[in-house]
């Protein structure tokens, strides 16, 4: 259970001090789906980076299995939008998800069976001798993926990994992701802007108010079966209410753009 219990999170820097977080209280189950959506620049980066150990909290506790978080841990590894960068560029598709086996210290007989199968599930098999710069976006994604899931980790943050992608990789990447997910029971902290995006995978979406001092502002239960029908009327009642939640925020960030 991934828990943050009243967090503040301050910056401070040579221009002074910046309140990015204030009051952010989150309870994630084992094997649960939540994606953290809102404005830019609100937080959601910065609280992943504390679940994952890369930002301590300024106030409040963040806490994995009752445990404080206080540095990266292989259970819970992250996933970021640029996929190219994350990968390793001078080392196959196969290499690349063997450096993690080895980072895991793997006993070395059993690396192969454990290549093939998380290749498999990422249907990247068959590119196996490709290095990232010969795959496309979405390749280079579910990669990623495998990689990260090699390491046998327990929670994948995952930072707007799809917002890169065309709008029909994006869709095959949330069927690529919601199949893991349903194999493998990890859970999944989703960072996302996209409301629709949010909608077609979560099991709960947390809403969070424009920054300084963005705390969680609606914690909403989806309750609808999966593969989720888009045009369900309930599906667009969901958008209303959120974008309604997001708007006032958006226009009062974009009048501040415009002031300064
Ligand atoms: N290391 C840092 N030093 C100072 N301020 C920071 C630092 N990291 C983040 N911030 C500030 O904290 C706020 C939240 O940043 P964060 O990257 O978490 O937002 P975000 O919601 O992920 O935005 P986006 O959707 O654009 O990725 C921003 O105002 C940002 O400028
Ligand atoms: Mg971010």
């Amino acid at each position: 259970m991934l828990r943050v219990t009243d967090v503040c999170k301050v910056f401070e820097s040579a221009r002074g001090t910046y309140f990015a977080l204030d009051g952010v209280s989150l309870t994630i189950r084992d094997g649960e789906f939540v994606c953290l959506l809102g404005p830019s620049g609100c937080g959601k980066s910065t609280l992943l980076n504390i679940l994952a150990g890369f930002e301590s909290v300024s106030g409040g506790t963040a806490t994995f299995n009752n445990t404080a978080i206080t540095r990266a841990d292989r259970e819970r590894v992250m996933l970021f939008q640029d996929a190219g960068s994350a990968l390793l560029p001078w080392l196959s598709t196969e290499e690349n998800v063997r450096f993690g086996l080895r980072v895991r210290k793997v006993p070395k007989v059993d690396w192969p069976a454990t290549i093939d199968k998380y290749l498999r599930m990422v249907s990247l098999d068959s590119h196996r001798a490709k290095f990232p710069a010969e795959l496309s976006g979405g390749m280079r994604q579910r990669l990623q993926i495998a990689r990260a899931l090699a390491v046998e980790p327990k929670v994948l943050l995952m930072d707007e990994p799809f917002a890169a992608l065309d709008a029909l990789t994006r869709r095959h990447m949330h069927t690529v992701l919601l199949d893991i997910w349903r194999r493998t029971g990890k859970t999944i902290v989703f960072v996302t802007h996209d409301i629709a995006e949010a909608i077609s995978l979560a099991d709960r979406i947390a809403v969070m108010s424009t920054g300084p001092r963005s705390t969680i502002t609606r914690l909403i239960d989806i309750g609808l079966q999966r593969p989720r029908d888009m045009t369900n009327p309930k599906v667009a009642q969901l958008f209303n209410e959120i974008e309604s939640l997001l708007t006032p925020d958006v226009l009062r960030s974009s009048e501040r753009l415009e002031v300064h």
